[in-house]
């Protein structure tokens, strides 16, 4: 069965995002685009909310968002219950963050990163697995403080 991922950017991450449409095209992966559709300038907190509905609708499991430096998109992302994102440049972290935190949402940034990078790192945050054992108990933990927090 083939695997879907839901993607979104901003304007600054859009050129990014149609290139790594395409890697994940080729890497077997169907992906629903929620946006944005071109490089206008736009809000990126709407696209994060768009990926993360996806995610908590059980649409699909995971997402990835874009945007100049993946952290606004992180942090919006992370206002979303369920939702665990993570800005990533780096391919231990992008592959860390599955494997300890459970990440099912991958944000980086097209001021940051280029294609190549980019691509690294959407394999290694798609090829990697939750390990669970003391990392589920830290993961309830995080879930538990949006039951006090928000
Ligand atoms: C847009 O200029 C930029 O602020 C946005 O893409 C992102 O980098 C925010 O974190």
């Amino acid at each position: 069965m083939k695997k879907t991922i839901t993607i979104g950017s901003d304007h600054a991450g859009y050129s990014l995002k149609i290139k790594v449409i395409g890697h994940l095209k080729e890497i077997g992966w169907d992906v629903i685009d929620v946006g944005t559709n071109d490089e206008s300038s736009c809000d990126y907190p709407d696209f994060a909310h768009a990926v993360c509905k996806n995610i908590q609708d059980g649409v699909t499991e995971l997402g990835i968002l874009i945007c100049g430096t993946g952290i606004g998109m992180s942090m919006a992302a992370n206002k979303h219950h369920g939702i665990r994102a993570a800005a990533c440049s780096d391919t231990f972290s992008a592959r860390l963050t599955r494997e300890h935190n459970n990440a099912n949402v991958l944000c980086f940034g097209e001021r940051v990163v280029g294609y190549g990078v980019a691509c690294d790192l959407v394999d290694a945050f798609l090829n990697a697995e939750f390990q669970g054992g003391k990392h589920q108990r830290r993961i309830d933990k995080i879930m538990d403080l949006e039951k006090t927090e928000f």
